[in-house]
């Protein structure tokens, strides 16, 4: 086993864990850095932020269902003035690299707010371009065109490097990954959650107040997997943050298998903020399982039948 067998790197990132939280778990990354051991993660991503303050859905927004989760939450936010008022000077002090991440209605309002989270401090953002929830129904990561608008002027203006988190509901995800990297994403991250609805059955209304929401946890895992695998084996070589209902260390390197170089950790740490440290060490023994001295070696390994 190699001294650092998790060290792996997303592109030009260097990351010391292939273990990232995911955004909109995490909160800000400060209130989770102050109970978990974030040691073992390679990076957080803060819960998305927009330029202006958005108000977001009505309770009830969030809901536990049998293999997993449904939220309707609307990427409720102070907005990025806020957010940076507060962040600044706590990015420094937390014990995990926080990256940001970013939503808009339109291409300079994502590029405003990775300009200044850049300047607060964060290293990489992410551009979340994939929520289902909003009102207004519109999801850039469905078209390749807009997808990539979003990318370009976003990177142009960046001094940190830019990733895209597409949805899984995307009908061309090869198409819309491909347009984010020549666009100049520096990664992809595949995926959020997927729109699914839930009922009430006592009531008889909708689980969520907004009707259908984002479904995560373990449900999601083989649709991101294959989200993926799938972009993967287009587009060889692209850095793949893979998410999606991972809650064991074979998760893990069943997405690193598939294509990914690092993974996220979402409605797992919900459930259990410090579930990071059993996964880390989970996949240091699952590796040794496998005979791989180094994650590296796991990802891209799926072999053809
Ligand atoms: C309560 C909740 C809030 C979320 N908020 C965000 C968000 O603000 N931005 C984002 O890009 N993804 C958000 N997500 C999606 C997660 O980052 C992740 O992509 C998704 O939940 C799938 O991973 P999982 O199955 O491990 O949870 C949220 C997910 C949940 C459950």
């Amino acid at each position: 086993m190699a001294s650092d067998p998790l060290k792996t790197s997303l592109g030009s990132i260097e990351l010391t864990s292939p273990l990232i939280a995911a955004s909109g778990t995490v909160g800000s990354v400060w209130e989770w850095a102050t109970t978990a051991d974030v040691r073992h993660f390679g990076a957080a991503v803060a819960k998305s932020v927009s330029a202006e303050p958005w108000a977001g859905r009505p309770v009830p927004r969030l809901a536990p269902i049998s293999t997993g989760m449904l939220n309707g939450i609307g990427i409720q936010n102070a907005g990025i003035e806020q957010w940076v008022g507060l962040m600044t000077s706590r990015i420094p002090g937390i014990e995990v690299s926080v990256w940001g991440s970013a939503v808009g209605h339109t291409p300079t309002e994502y590029a405003k707010v990775v300009v200044l989270l850049a300047e607060a401090g964060v290293p990489v953002v992410e551009l979340n371009l994939s929520c289902p929830n909003l009102d207004d129904g519109e999801m850039f990561s469905f078209d390749p065109v807009r997808a990539a608008a979003v990318v370009e002027e976003c990177v142009v203006l960046a001094p940190v490097p830019v990733g895209a988190k597409l949805s899984p509901d995307t009908p061309d995800l090869v198409a819309v990954a491909s347009a984010c990297l020549e666009a100049g994403a520096g990664f992809l991250t595949l995926t959020n959650t997927a729109s699914g609805f839930g009922m009430d059955r006592r009531t008889g209304r909708p689980l969520l107040s907004g009707g259908p929401g984002g479904y995560s946890g373990p449900g999601l895992k083989p649709i991101a997997l294959r989200c993926v695998y799938q972009v993967a084996q287009a587009l060889p070589g692209a850095p793949i943050i893979g998410c999606g209902g991972i809650s064991e260390a074979a998760d893990a390197v069943d997405f690193l298998m598939a294509g990914a170089s690092a993974v996220a950790l979402g409605t797992v740490l919900l459930e259990s903020p410090n579930a990071g440290k059993r996964i880390a060490k989970d996949l240091v023994r699952e590796m040794q399982r496998l005979g791989v001295s180094t994650v590296t070696e796991l990802v891209g390994s799926v072999r053809p039948w």
